[in-house]
């Protein structure tokens, strides 16, 4: 076994109060949605939470950012210049992931200290992370106060429009936390990639059994 040093502090200390936070708001947003079915908060609580919660995923949110853009861990998400190689690569985790994997396939992917993403994920957590992240906060910033933002909420089509685009994001993100928790339990045990993301190193297979990653 050797041991690679793959999660950095503050890129742990980002990911866990997002994970947390996220789950809060999907709870949150749930109450709000359904509320006189669900009687957990009242809605005045169930708002309040949601709003602090958001505005403090925001900030963590340019943690992130800014993190990866000043230091040189934002090449992670972007290992492959080339398109093709990189859809090629991307599709091979796939079909891995979806037939290899219950055929006693190798995994595609080797983590590396500059290389601990395969292309599948750097793609997904790229889209994630650059695309419906932001546009889930943009959107609950301006659900947050209509009236002040009215401008931006009149040219995006109206608050049904934005509160459509908020819900089908938070659909999206409840999905996505199943499939990434699914995904994040492929290592070489199920609990490695977890206690990775909690101490920083993952424990690479010196002679990789056929379906560990
Ligand atoms: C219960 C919730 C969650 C759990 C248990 C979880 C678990 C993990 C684990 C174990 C990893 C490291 C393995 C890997 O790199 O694939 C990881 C990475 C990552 N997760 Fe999560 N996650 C959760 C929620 C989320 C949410 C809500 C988001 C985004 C909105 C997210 C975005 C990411 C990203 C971008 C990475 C890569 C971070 C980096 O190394 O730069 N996760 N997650």
């Amino acid at each position: 076994m050797t041991r690679l040093y793959v999660h950095r502090l503050p890129v742990r200390i980002w990911h866990w109060v997002n994970a947390a936070g996220f789950l809060l708001l999907i709870f949150s947003g749930l109450q709000i949605r359904y509320v006189g079915y669900m009687e957990v908060l009242s809605f005045r609580s169930a708002v309040a939470l949601h709003n602090w919660v958001g505005f403090a995923l925001i900030a963590n949110f340019f943690v992130w950012f800014f993190y990866h853009l000043l230091t040189d861990t934002g090449r992670e998400y972007h290992q492959e210049t080339n398109p093709r190689k990189y859809y090629e690569a991307a599709f091979r985790q796939m079909r891995y992931y979806g037939w290899g994997i219950f055929h006693g396939e190798p995994n595609p992917h080797r983590i590396q200290v500059y290389g601990k993403f395969n292309a599948m994920q750097s793609m997904l957590y790229e889209i994630v992370m650059a695309f419906v992240v932001p546009v889930q906060f943009v959107t609950g910033v301006l659900l947050w106060d209509v009236v002040r933002f009215k401008t931006a909420v009149d040219a995006l089509g109206g608050v049904r429009v934005v509160d459509t685009i908020h819900v089908l994001c938070f659909i999206f993100f409840c999905g996505f936390i199943i499939v990434h928790v699914y995904l994040c339990s492929l290592g070489h045990t199920p609990s490695a990639h977890f206690k990775a993301m909690v101490d920083g190193y993952e424990d690479i297979d010196d002679q990789p059994h056929p379906a560990s990653r």
